[in-house]
């Protein structure tokens, strides 16, 4: 028996990926181990959003490879990226994109054969690897469904839409089908995946010609998740400002199980650097649309991502966004430094900021979130609140969940079976990256 080990990186899609990669590999007999060590065939599945993430893959692939390796598999968008380049680095035997996980299988098995020692697989979008999600497919209590895929925004930083490709919908029945199977599978909260899921744009469902595209948008396929038996909590992401719709808003007022808490990213809050990074909105219009938001859903809370060190930002750029971190008041927030990336506009671009200021600007940046983080942490110490927990704590009796927010709550028990339940929480104490409670 031949058994193969998947290392992840980067973002929820590449999470879901693997997810199916393995149970296509169980389908086609090959057994999972969480131990590298017990594995002939190594597979890594990896990012190339920024450039730390990528170099990270070729240490740990020299780090984890031993005696009993037979097959080591790079896949996702750092074989996109690089292509053939990839084989630059020995050791890899097979090199497959985002879209042409479904093959891996038959490449694994032409190199145990001995048929082949080199692989490149970096076929387009095709849509046909989405029909693969094996048998063997088992649910969590918390699942990821990709529902669209790729970006035509072109952002001038990034190399998704080199890598995922151009935007596609999966079809509206194909998504009901699976989330169907992962809640019969004992699934209670769905997270809807896509680079730009405000831009879903999905065929008709339940016919057997399919109409034209166009027929679903984002809201209508909402409210037809959340009609699923067992669906217990809906959330997606990520969102792009400028398709962010009042319709949007409406449904999140009207959905019960749809999380009030949205991923809506804004980069920067200098207008000049958001029209260099060719992102489609000012300031005004992305703060306009929160308060819409608000208006329509009082209570809901945001969190963004922030780049820092974009080509030519100054001072009084980064000013700007640290004014926005303070007008929005996010409940949380990741933020990066610039990382040029090969083939994106803004790698080339004159006016690139040394490490060192980078540096500096992240580190203010990040005090300002988690101060942010922190007074919405406090907020809600005293309140009683409905957690989904997910996992055991570091201690003995904890349990760690996850409120509405996504805020980790901590929670002590003697009951041995809570993973994967609700339970409700009155929160008493908060930390910088978690609150503490005591079940009800
Ligand atoms: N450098 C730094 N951060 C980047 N991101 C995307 N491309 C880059 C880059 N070249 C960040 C953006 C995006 C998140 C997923 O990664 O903030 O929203
Ligand atoms: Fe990248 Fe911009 Fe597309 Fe997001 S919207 S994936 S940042 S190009």
């Amino acid at each position: 028996m031949h058994r193969f080990f998947i290392e992840t990186y980067g973002c929820q899609m590449n999470v879901y990926d693997s997810n199916i990669i393995a149970s296509i590999m169980a389908d086609a007999g090959f057994e999972r181990t969480c131990h590298s060590s017990d594995a002939d065939i190594l597979i890594f599945y990896t990012c190339n959003v920024r450039e730390k993430a990528a170099q990270r893959v070729f240490s740990n692939i020299n780090l984890l490879r031993s005696a009993n390796t037979k097959v080591v598999a790079v896949g996702g968008c750092v074989p996109q990226a690089e292509k053939d380049e990839i084989f630059r680095y020995k050791h890899i035997n097979i090199a497959f994109g985002p879209h042409a996980y479904h093959m891996l299988p038959t490449h694994v098995s032409r190199v145990l054969s001995g048929e082949t020692d080199r692989v490149l697989d970096v076929t387009p979008l095709h849509p046909q690897k989405f029909n693969c999600c094996g048998a063997e497919r088992t649910a969590s209590h918390s699942e990821f469904v990709t529902i669209q895929e790729g970006c035509d925004n072109y952002c001038t930083y990034c190399i998704v839409p080199y890598t995922r490709g151009k935007e596609y919908s999966r079809p509206v029945a194909d998504i009901i089908a699976e989330i169907k199977m992962l809640l019969a599978r004992g699934a209670q909260e769905i997270t809807l995946l896509g680079q730009n899921v405000n831009s879903y744009d999905g065929d008709a469902p339940y016919i057997n010609i399919r109409k034209p595209r166009g027929t679903w948008n984002f809201g209508r396929l909402l409210q037809e998740v959340a009609a699923l038996d067992g669906l217990r909590r809906l959330r997606y992401t990520t969102s792009h400002p400028k398709d962010i719709t009042t319709d949007l808003m409406e449904q999140h007022a009207h959905i019960d199980v749809l999380v009030p808490f949205v991923h809506i990213p804004v980069q920067s809050g200098s207008d000049r650097i958001l029209k260099l990074m060719n992102r489609g909105h000012t300031t005004k219009e992305y703060v306009d649309k929160l308060m819409a938001f608000r208006d329509i859903c009082p209570g809901i809370q945001f969190s963004s991502d922030f780049i820092v060190g974009f080509p030519t930002e100054t001072e009084d750029d980064f000013e700007d966004t640290l004014n926005l971190v303070k007008e929005v008041g996010y409940l949380n927030a990741y933020s990066f430094k610039y990382s040029p990336r090969n083939g994106t506009p803004a790698a080339t671009m004159d006016g690139q900021i040394p490490d060192d200021i980078k540096a500096r600007r992240l580190s203010m940046l990040q005090s300002e979130l988690m101060k942010s983080q922190r007074a919405h942490n406090e907020a809600i110490v005293g309140k009683m609140m409905e957690v989904l927990l997910d996992k055991a704590g570091k201690k003995d009796r904890q349990y760690v969940g996850k409120n509405v927010y996504m805020q980790s709550v901590v929670v002590e028990s003697d009951d041995a079976d809570l993973i994967g339940k609700f339970r409700m929480v009155i929160i008493e104490r908060a930390f910088q990256n978690s609150v503490a409670g005591r079940l009800v």
